[in-house]
């Protein structure tokens, strides 16, 4: 590090270094002062312990001379290469240089691979051997984190391998959905009706996935569903996918099935977000991962 934003910090940072090895130096000769010369009879120092007596011997040489070449060695690396403050050092090595060169030759070696890519269909893409392989890396390093390194997701987080998507499932709409992120919003209902009525739509929602639920009470959900939901989940409850509404119908849940979470979703809402990946990922990276994920449900393989 040998970037600093003000010249105080630059100068405090060599005082302190070249100090560290000044004072280490001081130390060391203050204690060769008045030590008994060679041939000197050796002093005592007093202490005497079980019969042990302390002498007050000279520090040995080579330890004498290790202290000083190390700090010679120090000095050295000081002044060749980037430690005091904003001083490049002798070498003139720059970290922060480095690494750019170092990214932009690793960008220059990937680059031609993903190119291949470019223009190949997703259909190929997600039956190319080393595509997947690329795709799936990717996947480790992005994604993950929040969809499972299976992709099958978790409460919350959408199963990337089943084929029921929120967003849809086209390459292309997958494309979108990776380029620009998401961000699926339905609204609070719980100014607008009872947790009772609530349950009463959930009743309606589970017996459309022939789950389990109160038969007599499914008219006044569906009634209540009618007026307050089919806006976004549509008159049938198959969702859609320009609202990110999910199918009601399929069984397939992002937050469960319960009634408790259903009526939970129903009073408070959902915000779910799924972030950008533009700023992080290159056009081509994105193709491969789009073709990958849509592989997940659609390869051959
Ligand atoms: C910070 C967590 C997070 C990360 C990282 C993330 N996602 Fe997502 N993703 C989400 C969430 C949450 C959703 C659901 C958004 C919604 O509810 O509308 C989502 C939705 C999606 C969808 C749409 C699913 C559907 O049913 O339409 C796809 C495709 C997707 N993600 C792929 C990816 C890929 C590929 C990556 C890696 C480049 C990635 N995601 C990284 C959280 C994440
Ligand atoms: C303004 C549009 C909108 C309205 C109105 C709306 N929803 Fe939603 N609903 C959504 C969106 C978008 C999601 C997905 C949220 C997410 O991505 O996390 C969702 C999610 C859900 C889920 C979760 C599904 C799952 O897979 O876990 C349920 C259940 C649900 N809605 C039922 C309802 C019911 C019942 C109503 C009527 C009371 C309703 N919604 C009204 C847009 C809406």
């Amino acid at each position: 590090m040998n970037k600093f934003d003000s010249v105080g910090w630059s100068i405090w940072i060599t005082v302190i270094a070249l100090g560290g090895v000044v004072f280490c130096l001081y130390v060391l000769f203050s204690q060769l002062k008045g030590q008994p010369k060679k041939g000197e009879t050796i002093s005592e120092t007093g202490h005497a312990w079980d019969g042990i007596t302390e002498y007050d011997t000279p520090l040995p040489r080579w330890w004498v001379s290790m202290y000083l070449i190390l700090s010679a060695i120090a000095l050295a690396y000081m002044f060749l290469y980037p430690t005091l403050g904003s001083y490049n050092g002798l070498l003139n090595t720059n970290q922060a240089k480095e690494v750019l060169l170092a990214q932009e030759e690793i960008e220059a070696r990937v680059q031609p691979v993903f190119q291949t890519y470019a223009d190949m269909p997703f259909a190929e893409i997600a039956n190319d051997e080393e595509a997947r392989a690329i795709g799936q890396r990717l996947f480790l390093n992005n994604c993950a984190q929040c969809h499972g390194s299976d992709a099958q997701g978790s409460p919350s987080f959408p199963n990337l391998t089943d084929k029921s998507w929120l967003w849809g499932g086209e390459p292309e709409q997958i494309l979108h959905t990776i380029t620009e992120g998401r961000r699926g919003i339905m609204p609070a209902h719980n100014a607008m009706m009872t947790p009772a009525q609530a349950s009463e739509i959930a009743q309606y929602v589970r017996s459309l996935n022939n789950l389990a639920h109160d038969q007599t009470r499914v008219v006044p959900g569906k009634k209540l569903y009618d007026q307050f939901c089919v806006a976004c989940h549509g008159a049938e409850a198959k969702g859609n996918q320009m609202l990110g509404a999910p199918d009601l119908t399929d069984n397939n849940w992002l937050y469960g099935s319960s009634e408790d979470s259903i009526v939970y979703g129903i009073m408070n809402g959902r915000d779910n977000q799924m972030p950008p990946q533009k700023d992080h990922l290159s056009p081509e990276q994105i193709r491969v991962l789009a073709g990958w994920v849509w592989g997940l449900s659609n390869a051959k393989q």
